[in-house]
């Protein structure tokens, strides 16, 4: 493997340098050598929409690194191509050109090349989403939300305790027992995160979690999110044209007319 597709050993990326080693997707171990690795690359990646005279470049070339316990805010002016990039490094949208490698229990694979079945597979095991319009079940209680996830993974062990702890720890036991409708904007987006964070994925990815918030309860989703990677490791992406939220992330990206450079954060 050339130098140029090995993983990045962490820069200045505004986070203390943890020392952090992953051995296998979501598990984090060891203190090492001062070093961090990625779990997940984007590489050269570009996009393209439409065909002949209506044929539109939305991504050009572009590279970001996503590394565990680490919030990435992509921001961007509406149509700048945030909600593509993210389809792409989640395994949901397939770019025309470059690669998306993830960490598969030690090796190094491009989430594009893997088979669609083992794709799905992948994501379901590995990611978490978070939306602006929370996709919750109206028919299931804020438990049974999480529940579900849990279910679908086939992963039963212990899972009422499971809930109970994750309930718990993001302040919403006393949600639980409430549906959709029961709920406002800013509890659901809470429950949606508890829903995305059950199964302690490696990736949480939140496109515009904070739009439909007053920002009280913005901040509020933004302390959960932030929870997600410093405590429970994970490699959180918000997508977000609000700047309101750069003192809550580690790093900061901005997307311009297809073209991404890394920003500054405020000090
Ligand atoms: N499926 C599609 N077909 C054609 N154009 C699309 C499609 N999806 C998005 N676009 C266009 O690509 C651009 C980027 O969209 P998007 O990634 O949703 O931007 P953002 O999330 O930053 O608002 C927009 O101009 C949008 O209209
Ligand atoms: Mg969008």
């Amino acid at each position: 493997m050339d130098h140029e597709q090995g993983w990045p050993k962490v820069t200045a990326t505004g986070i203390k340098q943890l020392s952090i080693k992953t051995t296998t997707l979501g598990m984090v171990s060891g203190m090492g050598n001062g070093t961090k690795t990625a779990v997940l690359r984007g590489v050269r990646l570009v996009k393209t929409y439409g065909d002949g005279d209506s044929r539109r470049v939305v991504l050009h070339e572009c590279t970001l690194e996503l590394y565990p316990g680490q919030v990435v805010l992509l921001m961007g002016p509406s149509g700048s191509g945030k909600s593509t990039l993210l389809a792409i490094l989640s395994g949901l949208l397939e770019p025309d050109e470059g690669q998306v490698l993830v960490d598969d229990e030690g090796q190094l694979r491009d989430l594009w090349q893997m088979a669609p079945a083992e794709r799905d597979r992948y994501r379901r095991r590995h990611t978490g989403f978070v939306f602006q319009g929370y996709n919750l079940l109206p028919a299931l209680t804020a438990r049974q939300q999480l529940e579900i996830v849990l279910h679908w993974c086939g992963d039963y062990r212990d899972s009422r305790r499971r809930v109970d702890e994750l309930l718990e720890r993001l302040g919403l036991q006393q949600l639980q027992g409430k549906k959709p409708a029961q709920l406002s904007g800013g509890e659901k987006q809470r429950i949606a995160i508890a829903r995305a964070l059950v199964k302690n994925p490696a990736f949480v990815f939140a496109d515009e979690p904070t739009s439909a918030l007053d920002w009280e309860n913005g901040q509020r989703v933004m302390e959960l999110l932030r929870l997600a990677a410093h405590e429970r490791q994970a490699a959180v992406l918000v997508v977000s044209h609000d700047q309101r939220l750069l003192p809550y992330v580690d790093v900061h990206y901005h997307l311009e007319d297809g073209y991404l450079e890394e920003r500054g954060l405020p000090a």
